[in-house]
């Protein structure tokens, strides 16, 4: 963990966060917004975006996102690390991306990696996943905060088929 994410205000972010999505929300751009906001102001999220879960067909498609183009763009469920949170429904912090043997690289840059599932009525629709070119990034701060995130985002997700 680098100590600049000691200096991090996630209530403030989580406000901010709040104010983008209801900013986007009649072009449906809020995501996109978030996406951007956070990429752009938490110095080790360097890619920020979203999987939208099509349970009939067991796979997770690229949603909004910002930091560089990904191959991944249709993921099925237990393929690499958003696969594998698709199938447990759980978060995955990845301290060590290079230490993972079913892990799809977006990037060499990239060192640990997290992954927090949402839910809409229970059900797993989407994921919040992030990638980090710092090693092991990711703390409980952040894994609280996009929790958080998971929550506020719901009535923003658009209807995949
Ligand atoms: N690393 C992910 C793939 C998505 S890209 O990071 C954007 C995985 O292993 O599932």
């Amino acid at each position: 963990m680098e100590s600049t994410q000691r200096s991090i205000d996630y209530d403030l972010l989580t406000t901010r966060a709040a104010e983008e999505l209801e900013r986007g929300r009649e072009r449906h751009v809020g995501l996109q917004l978030l996406c951007d906001l956070l990429q752009r102001e938490v110095p080790h999220y360097d890619w920020f975006g979203f999987y939208l879960a099509v349970p009939e067909q067991r796979i997770l498609v690229l949603g909004p996102y910002q930091g560089a183009p990904t191959d991944h763009v249709r993921i099925a469920y237990g393929q690499g690390i958003c696969g594998q949170v698709a199938e447990s429904q759980s978060a995955i912090n990845v301290a060590d991306v290079r230490a993972q043997s079913n892990y799809l690289s977006c990037s060499i840059h990239v060192r640990s990696e997290l992954v927090v599932p949402v839910f809409r009525d229970g059900a797993f629709v989407a994921q919040i996943d992030i990638d980090s070119h710092t090693p092991d990034a990711f703390d409980q701060h952040d894994l609280r905060f996009i929790e958080r995130l998971a929550e506020m985002v719901i009535p923003h997700l658009p209807q995949v088929q």
